[in-house]
């Protein structure tokens, strides 16, 4: 199978599955516990249904949104992702130059391996960079400042990742950073020699957010340890409010799906929110963005700009979506796979379909704006 032959998201799974070693591909693909909430956030899609008008002169369509303060051509992003690198040598690279040829935003994760500044350079197009909030509130102001100094646009802290999810994908191959495969798991790096002279013969792994504050490279930190002993569980609405005050720019919270704390979030000052389970990565069993962003738009959404993520695949789904009421939304296995199967040109490929879907998608909806889309044309079965 080649990169032309892919037309949708799962054509690009299948080839991601078929050019990465197995752990790889099964941490992209993976989710929490029974991953019930990974499952659900695809299907919670069709339970909803358009309804389209016709014959309203539609020959222009114009995709563009504006959220956060910065302009999209496009109502969708790239959310911030782990370990890009892994996937294909280039990484952030191919993904951020991707992003800026549609003229919409990406994600830089605490965890990503591209420095924060080396994108922010390179790609002119809105940057946002994903935090997680660590015990050394020293460390925490010492990150964003340098954030703030790269010229990043957007803060985007995760909060829905107090803990790491039980992915059991990962424990059955022993995949972690620094690698501790399991024996299977070892075969399977061996079944795909291609991914592994790539990966030696391109720039070293870095983990460069990180890298000045935690011991990565020694292997004396796997990402596990991170998670429990440098993060804080602890962390109250008190030290986000106080990260908003610091930051003083866009902020937004990822990963909030109650009423209450999305109103918690305006009262902070935050400018925007993502609806998200982290693509079923953390607590199974919780609700996917899709199914719980009418009762969010409905409280707040005059206050806040309400942004979703999770089982994102078709133009239609994005129609869905901001018919509901929400501002943009957010890709992260979607552009996973291409990346994988093909660096830069997959991701671009697979953007553009998506971007084509929609356009095509609005035209037979009768519309020729974002805006136009409301739920009038949507009835839930
Ligand atoms: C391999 C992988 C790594 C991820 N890494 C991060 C991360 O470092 N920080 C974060 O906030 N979200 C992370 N996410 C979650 C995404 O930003 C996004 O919320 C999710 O993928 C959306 O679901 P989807 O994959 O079904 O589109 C990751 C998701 C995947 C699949």
């Amino acid at each position: 199978m080649r990169l032309a032959s892919c037309h949708n998201f799962h054509d690009f799974r299948d080839l991601a599955q078929a050019r990465l070693p197995g752990p790889i591909f099964d941490y992209i693909d993976g989710a929490a516990d029974d991953e019930s909430t990974y499952r659900r956030n695809a299907t919670s899609f069709d339970d909803c249904d358009l309804v389209p008008n016709v014959l309203r002169g539609v020959k222009d369509v114009d995709l563009s949104v504006t959220v956060m303060g910065q302009k999209l051509a496009v109502p969708f992003y790239c959310s911030p992702t782990a370990l890009q690198r892994l996937f294909h040598h280039r990484g952030e690279h191919a993904v951020a130059a991707a992003a800026a040829k549609l003229g919409t935003m990406f994600g830089v994760s605490s965890l990503g391996t591209v420095s924060l500044e080396a994108l922010r350079k390179q790609y002119s197009t809105p940057q946002c960079y994903q935090f997680y909030f660590h015990k050394d509130r020293g460390l925490n102001r010492a990150m964003m400042e340098r954030a703030k100094a790269a010229g990043v646009e957007v803060m985007m802290l995760t909060v829905d990742s107090i803990t790491g999810g039980n992915r059991e994908r990962d424990l059955r191959t022993g995949f972690s950073i620094p690698f501790r495969l399991t024996l299977a798991g070892m075969l399977q790096f061996a079944l795909k020699p291609k991914w592994g002279i790539d990966y030696v013969t391109h720039e070293a792994f870095r983990l460069p957010q990180l890298e000045e504050h935690v011991d990565m490279g020694g292997g004396t930190m796997s990402i596990g340890r991170y998670f429990t002993e440098m993060l804080d569980p602890s962390m109250t609405w008190d030290d986000v409010a106080a990260m908003v005050k610091l930051w003083n720019g866009p902020f937004c919270l990822k990963g909030v799906m109650a009423v209450d704390d999305a109103k918690r979030a305006i009262d902070i000052g935050c400018n925007g929110i993502i609806l998200s389970n982290h693509g079923g990565r953390q607590l199974d069993g919780s609700r996917s963005a899709f199914d719980q962003l009418a009762e969010i738009v409905d409280a707040v959404g005059d206050r806040i700009h309400v942004l979703m993520d999770g089982g994102v695949q078709r133009g239609t789904h994005v129609l869905k979506a901001l018919s509901l009421g929400a501002k943009a939304v957010g890709l992260g296995r979607y552009y996973l796979y291409p990346l994988a199967a093909a660096g830069q040109p997959g991701v671009e490929r697979a953007l553009t379909l998506l971007q084509t879907e929609i356009v095509r998608d609005m035209k037979l909806m009768g519309c020729t704006r974002i805006d136009q889309l409301s739920r009038t044309n949507l009835r839930f079965r």
